[in-house]
């Protein structure tokens, strides 16, 4: 007995041994070989929770599981993913609860026992669990210039998300925010390729670290591969139109530089390229995802968009036919989402020849791969002990201090903030005395603008500044919704009443396509109330709290001062409030540039043609402005050789000094200008940021190098290139010149 014993614990260790020594790659290979097709095309299914729930889950009534059709979604349709929500957060326990019964019955019911991998969009952290750290949005966090802080976010967004029991996060948006009309500009870190595939970097070597199997780590999706982002009208999933070479220099590099960084998954564009649906698109999903940049992860597809294919853009004349045209084109997963239909399809395109079997263990291949790589074939379960991590203090810390650096002072006449605090203010406004405002979409619930849903003891800016300047110094009356005035009159009379307008204007929260607009212009009620206030003859602050930059030309200049906030989270209201009364300094720049008309949608690197005869780069406030309560002063920018080769790694280093009395951190930005090219060159790009702290008086240096793929770019044949020539170093209005042999 007990050698028998010894002999079965010596196998089972050999086995146990055999299976860790194994690379993935040998696993997957290894679980390949047993599956059917049904099991196969299983993996590549993904439904929502709604579709396998008794009840919703909404504000009003509790979700509730339906263990039948979950078993049969799982054990009979052998379904490889879960996603969401409807349409509310859950509480940790709760998550917990629901992970477990999915991988029971996924690891314990089915033949082969493979994990779930459930995906949600936890974008400013995690946004479908009660009481989460929710950060500033992307745009936000552009705005800060610092990469630690979206490292940082990357990370505690990855515990709290892995601590509700899900591994895989549908961020960050790799989408570049050049349209600002787009409602999902704010998803984005704004215009600018170089700041954008820096951010975007920095989160997903926060959130996926160098082993996602962690239970502290998950894997991330670049989304939405790509040219989603620019919709040629501006709403969102409408056409782009963009020309190989646009695509190239813009739209796809935040993308290569997200693979580099080894996100894991990808989601496709939901819209379309040229005519070409993104999920039709054979060229982008394969020669150039695959073969060129060599992606090794896996597809999924957007929101019901194989399907769409079919009932929207009419280029399959079927779902079949649209089933068919995705898995050819590239895509590994079909976020379906309410049905079995993908599944019937596939098996039978497979079983009549029509998609050939190695595409469908590719496919399955990809996402086995991500699934072993995030350990789930291990422990598919939510990690106890990760939840004393959730919503720490040090999370909730390091947002406030992420929303603080995202403020963006834009206007400060005479020095008129920061605010004294024995005087008495007006606060008003649609923005003035809630949370969901400065929070934007997908905050609880998809859209975000459920106000009750809100945790009660976070600070509306209202709330804020009168823990700030004392309650009996602070009078409120909202006067104005987003698009209707209110009480004017009873607004106007406590304005008079006081010494100064704290007028906080802005868009309510918003997502996807209910968040299309027809004029980027901000709603004719806000700045006729605006104007109102501003002919009471009492000083007026303006803060805005918005999305996309809505239009301010008519009020900008009779305002003494303007904070721009870019939705900065459940800290937002603390983080204005903070910046008002000098408790902060404020330090967040533009990343976009922030238009003065409708029609001027110019960006910040715009080409020759577009400042020449009487056309101008002439916004309202440019790419990379915010200003300081103390003053920097640049100075010595100096390059370590004026003449350099390819090969060549070019120093370049600039003074800056606190002029003032205040402690103050600075964004310094590099840019570089190509002066001649093959193709017209743009009139500058960025190329380096880093962002520091300086005590007053105090001088540091900052050293940028450049190489020869920051002077690259797509020539003529649709290539990148570096072409000899001149070359001008521009950082903090001093410039340089340099020249490449
Ligand atoms: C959005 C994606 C999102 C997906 C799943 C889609 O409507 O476009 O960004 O990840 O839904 O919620």
């Amino acid at each position: 007995m007990k050698k028998l014993f010894i002999l079965l614990f010596t196998l089972f260790l050999q086995i146990s041994i055999n299976a860790q020594s194994k690379s993935i790659e040998e696993r997957v290979m290894e679980l390949i070989s047993k599956m059917t097709l049904e099991e196969k095309v299983g993996q590549m299914t993904q439904i929502t929770l709604q579709a396998v729930s008794r009840t919703q889950g909404t504000r009003n009534q509790k979700h509730e599981l339906d263990e039948k059709k979950l078993e049969e979604a799982i054990v009979k349709y052998n379904v490889g993913s879960i996603l969401n929500v409807y349409d509310v957060a859950h509480s940790i326990e709760y998550w917990h609860e629901v992970i477990t019964k999915i991988q029971d019955i996924a690891t314990k019911k089915t033949r082969l026992g493979i994990p779930v991998i459930y995906g949600i969009d936890a974008i400013h952290g995690a946004t479908y669990t009660k009481g989460s750290t929710l950060f500033p949005q992307a745009l936000a966090v552009a705005s800060t210039f610092n990469k630690n802080i979206a490292e940082r976010i990357g990370e505690i967004t990855a515990i709290e998300t892995r601590a509700s029991g899900i591994p895989w996060n549908f961020y960050p948006v790799m989408d570049l925010g050049r349209q600002p009309l787009w409602p999902r500009l704010w998803e984005t870190f704004g215009e600018d390729v170089y700041l954008a595939q820096q951010m975007g970097m920095a989160y997903i070597k926060g959130a996926q670290g160098n082993d996602v199997s962690q239970p502290d780590k998950l894997a991330t999706c670049l989304k939405h591969y790509v040219g989603y982002s620019f919709p040629f009208n501006g709403f969102d999933r409408t056409p782009a139109y963009m020309s190989e070479r646009t695509l190239r220099e813009y739209f796809l590099p935040p993308f290569e530089a997200g693979i580099k960084a080894g996100a894991k998954t990808i989601m496709v564009n939901s819209s379309e390229i040229d005519g070409i649906p993104g999920h039709a698109n054979y060229r982008l999903l394969k020669e150039i995802l695959r073969d060129e940049l060599k992606f090794d992860g896996f597809v999924v597809s957007d929101w019901e968009d194989i399907n769409r294919l079919y009932t929207r853009d009419r280029i399959a004349s079927s779902l079949k036919e649209a089933v068919k045209i995705a898995v050819m084109a590239g895509v590994d997963m079909s976020m379906v989402p309410y049905d079995f239909s993908f599944y019937h399809n596939l098996i039978e395109l497979v079983k009549e020849g029509s998609i050939p079997m190695w595409r469908i263990d590719e496919a399955v291949s990809r996402i086995l791969k991500v699934k072993f790589e995030l350990g789930l074939f291990e422990n598919p379960y939510p990690p106890k002990d990760y939840l004393n991590k959730f919503a720490s203090q040090e999370h909730t810390r390091l947002n406030l201090d992420a929303a603080s650096e995202s403020i963006i002072l834009v206007k400060n006449e005479n020095n008129i903030l920061p605010l004294n605090k024995n005087m008495k203010i007006f606060v008003t406004g649609p923005t003035a005395n809630k949370l969901s405002p400065l929070n934007g979409g997908w905050t609880i619930t998809w859209q975000g603008n459920d106000e009750e849903l809100y945790p009660q003891e976070k600070n509306t800016i209202l709330e804020a500044v009168k823990s700030k300047a004392g309650t009996n110094n602070v009078l409120f009356e909202e006067g104005c919704s987003f698009d209707k005035e209110l009480n004017t009159n009873k607004a106007l009379q406590k304005a008079k009443q006081s010494d100064l307008i704290l007028l906080c204007l802005g868009e309510p929260a918003y997502c996807e396509t209910p968040g299309n607009i027809n004029d980027l212009t901000l709603p004719e009620a806000q700045l006729n109330y605006a104007m109102k206030l501003i002919n009471t003859g009492k000083p007026v602050i303006l803060v805005i709290v918005e999305g996309r930059p809505r239009l301010i030309t008519k009020i900008y200049d009779k305002v003494k001062g303007i904070l721009i906030a870019f939705l900065p989270g459940m800290e937002g209201g603390n983080a204005i409030a903070d910046v008002l009364f000098g408790n902060v300094n404020p330090s967040g720049k533009l990343p976009i540039t922030y238009p003065k008309y409708p029609n001027a949608i110019v960006h910040y690197d715009y080409k020759p043609i577009e400042s020449y005869d009487v056309n101008r780069y002439d916004p309202l406030f440019p790419f990379g402005f915010g200003l300081s309560y103390t003053k920097f002063s640049y100075s010595n920018l100096r390059l370590n050789k004026t003449e350099i080769t390819e090969d060549d790694e070019l120093l370049v280093s600039i003074d800056v000094k606190n002029e003032g009395n205040r402690i103050g951190k600075e964004a310094i930005l590099m840019y570089i200008t190509d002066l001649y090219g093959q193709v017209s060159r743009p009139n500058k790009q960025l190329k380096g940021f880093e962002k520091i702290e300086l005590k007053p008086g105090e001088v540091k240096t900052v050293t940028f190098k450049v190489n020869k793929e920051h002077l690259s770019f797509i020539g003529l044949n649709n290539k990148r290139v570096v072409e000899p020539g001149e070359f001008i170093i521009t950082i903090g209005g001093l410039q340089q010149k340099f020249s490449l042999k």
